[in-house]
């Protein structure tokens, strides 16, 4: 079963010491403010926390009964677990790049794979024994045209079974 997501981001993906709402004023002391703060509107929402909020009601209701009988793949723009967020040169984007409420989601809608995009940085990562795969095709900065497309598709399934049989490191650009 394959879970097309839209679940949004509401600014959990910080340190715990960080309160949500403050997390937008955390991040702008490093000079770091998402497009998305002007470009995103979150209309007939009263903000976008509450947008992903409902987002997130919507699909835990629909996962749980779609993938009550069927192993699933779960798609959504943003990784679904803050640990997977890497962003070395500008950490202080998390804010907008999930929720923490997806944590989970993984073993709880019992997905063989997960994918995402949006960080921009192209990876692979085992987490209690599912694949998490961040599909993006990075900057164009960083791209290696002599690979051709086909360097760029990721095998979803049947894909490595264990993270062992990767032969590899298990994160990679
Ligand atoms: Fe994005």
């Amino acid at each position: 079963m394959i879970a097309p997501l839209f679940v949004l981001f509401d600014y959990t993906f910080r340190p715990d010491v960080v309160a949500p709402e403050d997390a937008v004023a955390w991040a702008w002391e490093d000079g770091i403010r998402s497009a998305d703060e002007r470009c995103l509107a979150p209309d007939p929402y009263a903000s976008r926390t509450a947008w992903c909020h409902a987002r997130v009601a919507y699909s835990e209701a629909r996962l749980a009964e779609a993938c009550a009988t069927a192993p699933s793949i779960l798609v959504n723009h943003y990784p679904l677990r803050q640990d997977l967020v890497r962003l070395h040169r500008i950490p202080r984007f998390s804010p907008w790049c999930g929720t923490r409420l997806t944590e989970q989601w993984h073993t709880r809608f019992g997905a063989r794979v997960v994918v995402s995009g949006h960080l921009h940085i192209r990876a692979t990562d085992w987490v209690d024994g599912v694949r998490f795969e961040e599909v993006s095709l990075g900057y164009p900065k960083h791209w290696h045209r002599e690979r051709g497309i086909d360097g760029y598709l990721r095998e979803i399934l049947p894909g490595p079974a264990t993270p062992r049989q990767t032969g590899g490191p298990e994160y990679h650009r």
